[in-house]
């Protein structure tokens, strides 16, 4: 793994102590790497109403593009799991559509062990709202 990566899952570990998860006890964080250089940071947020939480991936992504940066060229994200941490369905559809081209490295708990991984081979076949083919 490259310095940068490397780097980027250590900025992912250290984020999932930002994590607000007392109801499943389970902290993820992430980071994502803009091509200018900035990184985001995300950690998963659980509110009362179960329903309305938010996953650290997403939180990165949507802070990565409400400041700016759509080019993401890697995210990676780390659980309090012994192997790498595996997404959630619906942030593998937000990876597909928002990081495209981005190096997704997926990370245990101490970054021990990284699993690389392109947004198609974490989702195949993704949603993607072609409007030429909505039928008036
Ligand atoms: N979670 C994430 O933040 N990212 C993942 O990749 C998997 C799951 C969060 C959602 C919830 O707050 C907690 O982990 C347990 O599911």
């Amino acid at each position: 793994m490259t310095e940068v990566d490397r780097d980027l899952v250590e900025q992912a570990s250290s984020a999932a102590s930002r994590a607000r998860a007392d109801y499943s006890g389970f902290a993820v964080g992430a980071a994502a790497l803009a091509s200018d250089g900035r990184v985001f940071i995300g950690a998963n947020i659980e509110l009362s109403v179960y329903g309305l939480s938010m996953c650290a991936e997403r939180v990165a992504l949507f802070k990565a593009y409400t400041e700016g940066a759509e080019d993401i060229v890697a995210l990676a994200v780390a659980g309090s799991t012994v192997r790498p941490i595996s997404p959630c369905g619906a942030c593998r559809q937000v990876i597909w559509e928002l990081a495209p081209n981005a190096r997704i490295l997926l990370a245990n708990q101490d970054g021990s062990e990284v699993a690389k991984h392109t947004p198609a081979d974490l989702l195949p076949n993704g949603f993607f709202l072609d409007t030429d083919r909505i039928q008036d």
